[in-house]
């Protein structure tokens, strides 16, 4: 089995970063983790991933005049590195159109949302205002447009009465752990089809499971 080599590209603390890392290390996963990025020099995340033996990378966006230098830095490194697919995984730096039409559905993203709710930032914040009894999170494949894209894998959390923005967001962070992997094996594994904007996977009524939706906690 070819495993697809797979970028990482994180800006901060790195725990879904940790948990594609976990997932990776089972031989029979579709995908390998062959780099770690990161935008900010001093992301926490870079540390777990180097000390796991993965090419790291800081790749500093504030050294550049804008955004096609940064992004021309990185092409040179998903070369070096003979990157298939990237997963960005609390990269907080938006790519421009040309480089993610470049990686058309070889390039997804996790969310603190269930899309198209709450894109952008506070999301946990915003949800518990609006009163919404469920949240959650969401993968998809990333298209020019912020936090659009056909839909992979979403997880729900019951939102409950003593909430804060931290507690939610603890339980999300759960779901997010448990889905991010389970989304990228489907990616690598090539089975997943996009046609009007929604996803299939091939075999989906055979005996092929990778991704367990979690129930309702
Ligand atoms: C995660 O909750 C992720 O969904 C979110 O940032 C956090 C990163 O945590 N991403 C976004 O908000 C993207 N717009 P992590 O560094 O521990 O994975």
């Amino acid at each position: 089995m070819h495993r697809k080599r797979t970028a990482i590209f994180i800006s901060g603390r790195g725990s879904n970063m940790r948990a594609l890392i976990e997932a990776a290390r089972a031989p029979d996963y579709p995908a390998m983790i062959a780099l770690v990025l990161s935008n900010r020099p001093e992301a926490e995340g870079l540390a777990f991933a180097k000390a796991e033996g993965i090419p790291t990378a800081a790749v500093d966006h504030k050294i550049y005049a804008g955004r096609d230098e940064f992004e021309k830095s990185i092409e040179v490194l998903l070369d070096l590195h003979r990157i298939e697919l990237i997963c960005l995984a609390g990269f907080m730096r938006l790519l421009t159109p040309h480089f993610v039409r470049a990686w058309a559905q070889r390039l997804i993203n996790i969310h603190p949302a269930l899309l198209p709710a709450y894109r952008g930032l506070h999301t946990h914040e915003r949800a518990l205002a609006d009163g919404v009894k469920i949240h959650g999170c969401t993968v998809h494949f990333v298209v020019p447009e912020m936090d659009e894209g056909p839909i992979i894998a979403q997880a729900a959390v019951g939102v409950h009465d003593d909430d804060t923005p931290e507690t939610l967001a603890a339980r999300v962070l759960v779901q997010e752990h448990l889905i991010y992997p389970a989304a990228l094996a489907l990616v690598a594994c090539g089975r997943l089809h996009v046609s009007d904007n929604r996803t299939h996977i091939d075999g989906a009524d055979q005996d092929f499971a990778p991704l367990q939706v979690p129930k309702i906690d």
